[in-house]
Order: structure tokens, then C-alpha cells, then sequence
């Protein structure tokens, strides 16, 4: 069944991409946590699951989709079909091995998917991407797509040159030049900070002018992977445990972000992605 989508905001969605170098790092954890924080204020809310990995949204959450982009790309079922509603009304674009052929299309699938993704998202307030792990067309895509890049990483030093990888390429070949940096897995006060701080060095000594905004760090939790056990979200699930204060921290610090509207709605997010895709 269509969702009913409200009228196109005047000045469109705030569009993030949620990104971390590697894998396993707590994405698919914050992004679907922030997004149902914001669809809980009453904000129209979507997550676009871009990451074919294990831990995918819609498991997450307990939803079973029934349509992918390629019944879309095929003229089966519009963009808005596929989308499924979870908690709040928090919109899911579920994950789909049709996706992994998004960067194969031809000219007319490239417009049609673009006339599909104007329309779907000019009512919403908030678009979050869950990326893919590592640096591959897809995730420069999505982070390209993005008005901001949310990144993720621990303080496992693997996970900090990663995520530094990914910084690098999207500055050096593509000029991007604003980030904001979410440290999850720590352990102690303090580390959050310090693991920022580590990076920033090096982005100021090898990169250069690169904005790097301290979002915060999530501590280790066991009712994090309780949660994803249980199909549940961890806020609604463990609202009182550490990990959900630090993200709804991360929530209200995210929502006083200075951002800027993208000119042209959403058209401009389309022919973004199309062309990094061409
Ligand atoms: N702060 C945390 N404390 C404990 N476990 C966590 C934390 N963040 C994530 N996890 C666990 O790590 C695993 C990977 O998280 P996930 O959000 O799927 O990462 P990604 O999307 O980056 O691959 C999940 O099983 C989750 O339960
Ligand atoms: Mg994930």
C-alpha cells in the first residue's frame, strides 16, 4: 500500500549520509536510532538502507520488505511501494541485491529513478543513508548525494585509518571538505574525545582545511546487541541505557546543525548521484 507522504516542505530534507570506513562499526545501530528520534518529534522521517551487509535495517527493525529498487528500475512497483513504515512512522527504504545494479543503468532508468526520488522524498524533513562499509562507488555516492557526512568509528585503530581513507577520497577527489565525527564502542570517559582529536591531527597535517565536527561518543553497552537480538529498537527498547542517552545527545546536537538546503531539491540529489555513477 502507497504511503500517504505529506506536501513538499518548502525548503526540502535534511539529507545525511551515515558512513564509517569499516564495517561493523555501530551504522545501521545509530542511523535507524537517530532517525526514529526524529520521527518520534513528529518529524517525516527516511532511512535509505544502502548496505547489503548482515545487520540490515529492516531486520533491525523486524520489517519484512515485499518490493526492491530493481521492481522499481522494471516498472513493477513505484519508489513509494517499497517503502515500509516502521516505529513512529519512521520510513524504511529497505537494502536489496536490486541496488548493487544502481551504479549499471541506463539513461532512461537513470531518469525515471530520479523522477521517483524527487517526488518520494519533497515531504520529508530527514533522509538518512546507511551506507555500505569502505570506500566503494556506493558509499561515495550516497556521501556525495549528502548535504553532511555523519562518521563512525571506534577506537580500534583499524577503524580510525578506515574512516580516514574515506575522508581522503572524498576531499581529494571530490573537494568535500565537512564532516562530523560520532565515536561509538568506548570505554572509558574521555576516549571519545581523545580518538577525535587523534584524527583531526592527522586530517590537519596530511589534508589540510577539512571541518571536522565532534558529535560525541556512544559507550559500549550490552543492550545494544540485546536490542538488535530482539529485533527492537534499542531506544524504545532500553530507553534509560547509556547507549540511548548518548545517542539522543547525538540527536539533539545533529538537529542544531547549520545546514543548507540543497538548491533545487532534490533534483540536484539525483543528478549528484548520476553522475558519480555514469
Ligand atoms: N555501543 C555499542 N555497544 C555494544 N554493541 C554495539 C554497540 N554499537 C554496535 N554494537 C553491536 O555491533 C554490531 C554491529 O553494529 P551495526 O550497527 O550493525 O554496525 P554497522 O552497521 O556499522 O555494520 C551489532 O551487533 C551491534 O549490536
Ligand atoms: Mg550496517
Amino acid at each position: 500500500m502507497p504511503l500517504n507522504l505529506v506536501p513538499a516542505l518548502k525548503n526540502g530534507p535534511r539529507v545525511f549520509a551515515i558512513s564509517s570506513g569499516k564495517g561493523g562499526v555501530g551504522k545501521t545501530t545509530l542511523a535507524v536510532n537517530l532517525a526514529y528520534l526524529f520521527a518520534e518529534a513528529g518529524k517525516k522521517v527516511l532511512i535509505f538502507d544502502g548496505d547489503l551487509g548482515l545487520a540490515n535495517v529492516d531486520i533491525l527493525l523486524g520489517l519484512i520488505p515485499r518490493y526492491h529498487i530493481g521492481d522499481v528500475l522494471e516498472g513493477r512497483c513505484r519508489l513509494e511501494e517499497i517503502l515500509l513504515e516502521g516505529p513512529a512512522g519512521l520510513l524504511v527504504l529497505p537494502a536489496s541485491s536490486g541496488f548493487a545494479s544502481l551504479t549499471h543503468l541506463s539513461e532512461a532508468q537513470k531518469l525515471h529513478l530520479l523522477g521517483e526520488f524527487e517526488e518520494l522524498t519533497a515531504g520529508l524533513d530527514w533522509v538518512f543513508f546507511d551506507t555500505p562499509a569502505g570506500i566503494s562507488e556506493n558509499v561515495l555516492y550516497f556521501n556525495l548525494a549528502s548535504q553532511e557526512r555523519l562518521l563512525i568509528c571506534t577506537p580500534e585503530p583499524t577503524a580510525l585509518t578506515d574512516v580516514y581513507a574515506l575522508i581522503k577520497v572524498l576531499y581529494r577527489r571530490y573537494g568535500v571538505k565537512r564532516f562530523h565525527l560520532v565515536v561509538n564502542w568506548v570505554r572509558r570517559p574521555n576516549q571519545a574525545l581523545e580518538i577525535y582529536r587523534q584524527l583531526l591531527r592527522v586530517i590537519e597535517r596530511f589534508l589540510g582545511s577539512i571541518s571536522l565536527n565532534f558529535l560525541g561518543g556512544i559507550p559500549f553497552d550490552r543492550q545494544v546487541s540485546e536490542a538488535v537480538k530482539a529485533q527492537r529498537l534499542l531506544l524504545s527498547l532500553y530507553p534509560e541505557a547509556s547507549a540511548s542517552r548518548a545517542i539522543r545527545k547525538i540527536a539533539a546536537d545533529l538537529s542544531e546543525v547549520d545546514i543548507r538546503p540543497f538548491e533545487g531539491g532534490l533534483q540536484f540529489f539525483g543528478r549528484k548521484i548520476m553522475g558519480v555513477c555514469a
